[in-house]
């Protein structure tokens, strides 16, 4: 979709809304374009989603993993560098590779296997330290996750793995840094949150007006 028809799309030919794209740079707030509050759906997706460590042997149909690629395909990334990398491990060899790398692949039958890439991803003009990939890579990753959610699918975010092992072992090239793998697929009948789930801070105790 191009710039106008995605203008038409959200009802935005004229105006502000389109008038915040132009600029690039954040609108002047209030409302959206529809004159709504946000959509009440996405706080139930978000709040249906938990993370899953036991997985039904049900393979996941490639609908799903398209949806959830293309999920990643929309995600915002600073200055739009996109410098990341997914494989999608399904193969029996490729799962059984990665069960060996990480205890906690928890028998999905599709791994996702995201990368980011330093050398590609913006660097602030004023801290040479400060690279977006991590942060870009990390919107890629929750888009997924909560479309995973829509599709049905269970998934779990996990860190734990030797990222240098997991290079060697997929022949991920140098330039890119395995950031996080993404479980997927199906919850097994009978799982459910841990107890983790339901440990979350009160808004009051990070949320702060000035
Ligand atoms: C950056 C990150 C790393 C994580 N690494 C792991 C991991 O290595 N193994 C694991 O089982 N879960 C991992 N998790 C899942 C968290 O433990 C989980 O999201 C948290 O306890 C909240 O529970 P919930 O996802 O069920 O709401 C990770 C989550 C994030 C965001």
């Amino acid at each position: 979709m191009n710039r106008k028809d995605f203008i038409k799309s959200i009802g935005a030919a004229a105006g502000a809304p389109a008038l915040a794209l132009a600029a690039g740079c954040g609108g002047a707030g209030g409302e959206d374009a529809a004159g709504g509050k946000g959509n009440p759906s996405f706080l139930q997706l978000a709040k249906s989603r938990y993370s899953v460590r036991y997985y039904a042997k049900k393979p996941v149909e490639q609908e799903k993993i398209d949806a959830i690629l293309e999920a990643a395909r929309v995600a915002p990334t600073a200055k739009n560098l996109q410098p990341f990398k997914i494989y999608v491990l399904r193969s029996a060899e490729a799962i059984s590779k990665i069960n060996k790398l990480t205890r906690c692949a928890y028998g999905a039958p599709v791994v996702f296997l995201v990368c980011h890439d330093r050398s590609k991803a913006w660097t602030s003009p004023f801290d040479a330290n400060d690279n977006s990939a991590v942060m870009d890579v990390s919107i890629v990753g929750t888009h997924m996750m909560l479309e995973a959610t829509e599709q049905g699918l269970g998934s779990c975010w996990v860190k734990y793995f030797n990222p240098k092992k997991v290079s060697a072992a997929f022949g991920v090239p140098g330039n890119l840094e395995p950031s996080f793998i993404l479980d997927a697929g199906y919850p097994l009948k009978g799982a459910a949150p841990n107890k983790m789930h339901f440990e979350r801070r009160a808004v009051k105790d990070f949320a702060e007006y000035r």
